[in-house]
């Protein structure tokens, strides 16, 4: 069924606009921080290839079916299904998304205020000659205190809300049209330092150069893991901002450039990472302290290491709002529509959710470090319970909505845009066929395997 578009409902203003705006939900801190490290502990090369491989198999469908729901019902992710399939229970589907996302804001305006804090120590050389030992006290000692992180937290939600209240156009484009070619300008510019410095080839072999024998089950899960979270997957966030593009762009063509900008991005910065862990000697598995401890540790030998550093942690703050004001978007979306609130308002009382579900996430790493739930910290339950549960719930259900309830015809009309644009028929077979078989079964063996281990 199809509802009729509504006049006053906002849009993106061109395809530019749309594709820095995916491309900017997707490139966030789980290309810089998340990306990098996972590579490093789980292999290199191999894990990379695998990578690609379930971007192309599942991200591309995934990104494209997310977009069919958004722009074919004109909806936030919570009213989407209600109205594409009034006389189910499909609805639940959009909520988990909210939920989904608020857990995700939650976490991320911690990680991101912890980009603050690490922007300022850079635009004071402080990590000028520190040693390994006092960057990692350094990080340990920040992130579990008790003020400094929550203050950063503060600012870090207050920026976000901030272009968010602005609106679609002129709060969340105009920052993405802005920030974007920002971001890739310096992160190309570090990974070209990175790469010209004695030694980092080794860095790059480790990056292109698969060795299988490391390959196991979880290779595969942290991959997939890893694609869902990248492309910002099974959390409503496409479904919300396709509902702001109009019928004339072309959805299968944003999805692919969506794609390739978030996998390009990753490869860059893994390209600005490894090199210099292995032009310095240090094991590329450090985990997810790799850029908060191991990273500020080198631009604190490197000639010009300083003016890097500023670069690369002003560039990781870029990353994590043009995400965190996506993620945001979902649950605004969501509340305006469903309690009929304005922006500001909707946006008020989201800020002050998420600000105290966020505050609750940072005390879990500190002073409430005993007060575990289902044996994790607040933080780490949410940041599992999006990324692992909920994101892969949400794009099982995602795909099997649109192949199996809107069907094979509704995404032909949204592929050519309703007859006008031609798409051989194989191209929409296999999409098809990826969107009800492939995706679904890889989706679910994966989560087996990954609640059975
Ligand atoms: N894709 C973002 C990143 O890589 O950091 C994270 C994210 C953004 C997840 C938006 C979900 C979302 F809706």
């Amino acid at each position: 069924m199809k509802r009729e578009n509504k006049t006053s409902r906002e849009s993106f203003s061109s395809s530019f606009g749309i594709l820095v705006a995916l491309a900017g939900s997707a490139v966030g801190l789980g290309n810089l921080w998340r990306f990098p490290y996972l590579v490093g502990e789980n292999g290199g090369a191999a894990f990379i290839l695998i990578y690609l491989a379930f971007v192309l198999l599942l991200g591309i469908p995934l990104l494209l079916s997310e977009f069919i729901i958004g722009r074919r019902s004109q909806a936030s992710a919570r009213q989407a299904f209600k109205i594409l399939a009034p006389d189910g229970h499909w609805g639940f589907t959009g909520l988990l998304a909210v939920i989904c996302c608020t857990l995700i804001l939650s976490f991320y305006s911690v990680v991101g205020g912890w980009g603050i804090e690490y922007f300022v120590k850079a635009v004071k050389f402080d990590f000028t000659n520190a040693s390994d030992e006092t960057l990692s006290s350094m990080f340990s000692t920040f992130s579990s205190s008790t003020w400094a992180p929550l203050i950063c937290h503060t600012v870090f939600l207050v920026v976000t809300a901030g272009i968010v209240v602005s609106g679609v156009k002129k709060g969340i484009e105009s920052f993405s049209k802005i920030m974007m070619p920002v971001l890739f300008v310096i992160m190309t510019g570090i990974a070209i330092r990175s790469l010209t410095l004695p030694g980092g080839g080794a860095g790059v072999e480790y990056m292109f150069k698969p060795d299988w024998s490391e390959v196991t089950g979880k290779t595969f899960l942290a991959a997939l893991g890893q694609a869902f979270f990248s492309l910002s997957l099974g959390s409503g966030m496409v479904i919300t901002y396709g509902s702001y593009v109009k019928k004339h762009e072309r959805i299968l063509s944003l999805s692919v450039q969506t794609a390739l900008a978030d996998t390009a991005f990753a490869l860059i910065a893994g390209c600005a990472i490894m090199p210099a862990v292995f032009a310095f000697g240090i094991s590329p598995s450090e985990g997810p302290g790799l850029v908060f401890t191991t990273l500020p540790f080198i631009f604190g030998k490197l000639p010009m290491g300083g003016i890097i550093a500023i670069l690369f942690f002003f560039a990781l703050l870029l990353a994590a709002l043009t995400s965190s004001i996506s993620v945001m978007e979902v649950i605004i979306a969501s509340a305006m529509e469903e309690f009929k609130l304005k922006r500001k308002t909707a946006v008020t009382a989201v800020f002050i959710g998420i600000w105290i579900l966020g505050c609750l996430c940072s005390l879990s790493l500190g002073p409430m470090s005993g007060w575990k739930i289902m044996g994790k910290s607040v933080f780490d339950l949410f940041d599992y319970l999006s990324a692992n549960v909920l994101m892969l719930i949400g794009g099982l259900l995602v795909v099997i909505f649109v192949s199996w309830k809107l069907g094979k015809k509704a995404l032909h009309e949204e592929l050519t845009n309703g007859g006008t644009l031609k798409i051989p028929d194989w191209v929409i077979d296999t999409i098809f066929f990826l969107i009800r078989f492939v995706a679904p079964t890889a989706i679910l063996i994966i989560m087996i395997f990954q609640y059975v281990s």
